[in-house]
């Protein structure tokens, strides 16, 4: 196990009805003005946007709003929002919706706080000093903002999706409550499910030897997911299977399966230049691109892939060719994601593959790139050619 340090810092309070104590945690964590900050429709129609102004009117908590954050969010609402923050002396940044929005808000809270374009952070060209508090109310389990460290925007002007890290931006406090996320439409659903399974899969491709503690962890949340995923595909309403998911999406992302360990995340580069060229869901993306790179660097570590299968996706281990039992174990996921409703290829997903080269050129060559990426395997330009026809 490789050296770490750790700091997680979000209070978390997890259950029915827990949004309408929210007035309490703003309070409890400084905040004296706050901005709401939301998405495009559902916070709104479905009643969560007035039980959240009525539970920081009964603290006597002043507000402004801002809604619009569309998903995969841009550039732009991120500067109306820290202009709004400064004209109305806001000191707390509520998000209430899912990645896009957390996301979305973390970007506000620490361009604020920041002389120059908050989009220096996003380009690696200055460090996050300093970051306005923000709390999250969740409403969709999939990205994990509620919990890690990460924000991901993209840049209107040249469709640049770029993340920004550091501890700064961890929510004070994060409001999660499954019943929230029943009025989640299905492929949503879904693609929140392939998400999470994704950063457990990112952790889990490692060259760091002897991490069995995360290994274990890692299995034990894929394995939760493969069994509530489908379950609450049937049933949208599953309370148990919405809750279990919603706890397990937190912990593939805060981090603390991932600690001392080198990741992957190539799955994660390759995905997002799908979805901030077509706007297709992250997830979605995921779930095309994960099966094609996992087979173009099975071989690395072929093992690493076997046990998967076998510990995960149930698989007979083939002591005489473990690649055969890498290659089911890759195949059953490609077929989970597929029957749970999630595209299998380019097509189905909006892609075209006359794109190729353009997604090529800005995954390789883009902000923050010298023309190869790294991670469980270095990938060459022409590695990521491969890999995109591989998912046409
Ligand atoms: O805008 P509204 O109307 O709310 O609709 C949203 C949106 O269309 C809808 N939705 C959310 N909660 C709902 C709901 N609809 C009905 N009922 C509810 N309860 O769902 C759609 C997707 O929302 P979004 O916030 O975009 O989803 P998600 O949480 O998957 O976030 C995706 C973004 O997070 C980034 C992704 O790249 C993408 O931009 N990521 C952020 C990470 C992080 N900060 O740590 C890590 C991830 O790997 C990821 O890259
Ligand atoms: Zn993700």
């Amino acid at each position: 196990m490789e050296n770490f340090t750790f700091y997680s810092p979000t209070f978390f309070v997890f259950g029915k009805d827990t949004e309408n104590e929210v007035g309490q945690y703003v309070k409890q964590f400084g905040g004296s003005k706050v901005l709401i900050h939301y998405g495009g429709k559902s916070a709104k129609s479905s009643g969560l946007l007035d039980r959240v102004e009525a539970a920081l009117a009964k603290e006597g908590i002043p507000f402004v709003s801002l809604g619009g954050v569309k998903p995969n969010p841009r550039s732009g609402l991120v500067y109306e929002g820290i202009e709004l923050c400064r004209k109305e002396n806001v000191d707390f940044i509520l998000a209430v919706g899912g990645g896009s929005v957390i996301d979305s808000s973390k970007a506000m809270a620490a361009g604020v706080l920041y002389d120059g374009d908050f989009w220096d952070f996003y380009a690696g060209k200055a460090k996050i000093e300093k970051a306005l508090p923000i709390g999250t109310i969740l409403t969709i389990a999939a990205a994990g903002s509620e919990g890690s460290r990460d924000s991901v925007i993209t840049r209107e002007e040249d469709l640049m999706k770029r993340g920004a890290s550091s501890d700064l931006l961890r929510a004070k406090f994060s409001i999660l409550n499954p019943a929230l996320t029943q009025t989640l439409p299905p492929y949503q659903t879904a693609a929140g499910i392939t998400d999470i399974m994704a950063h457990l899969y990112e952790r889990y491709l490692t060259n760091t030897k002897e991490v069995e503690v995360t290994d274990r962890l890692i299995e034990a949340l894929l394995l939760t997911m493969k069994h509530e995923g489908p379950r609450v595909i049937a049933d949208p309403n599953n309370y148990e299977a919405r809750a279990n998911i919603m706890w397990a999406g937190m912990m593939a992302h805060n981090n603390s399966v991932g600690v001392g360990r080198s990741q992957d995340w190539n799955s994660h580069n390759i995905e997002h230049e799908l979805s901030a060229l077509y706007d297709c869901a992250h997830g979605a993306g995921l779930a095309v691109t994960m099966p094609a790179v996992f087979k173009y660097v099975m071989n690395h570590d072929v093992m690493r892939f076997a046990k998967a299968a076998v510990r995960i996706w149930g698989c007979q281990m083939d002591f005489d060719h473990p690649e055969v039992t890498a290659l089911e174990g890759i195949e059953a996921f490609r077929r989970f994601l597929i029957d749970l409703g999630m595209p299998k290829n380019f097509e189905e997903l909006g892609a075209k593959e006359e794109d190729i080269p353009t997604l090529v050129r800005m995954l390789c060559h883009g902000t923050r790139r010298d023309g190869n990426l790294y991670g469980f395997v270095k990938l060459t330009e022409e590695d990521c050619t491969n890999i995109y026809r591989m998912m046409v």
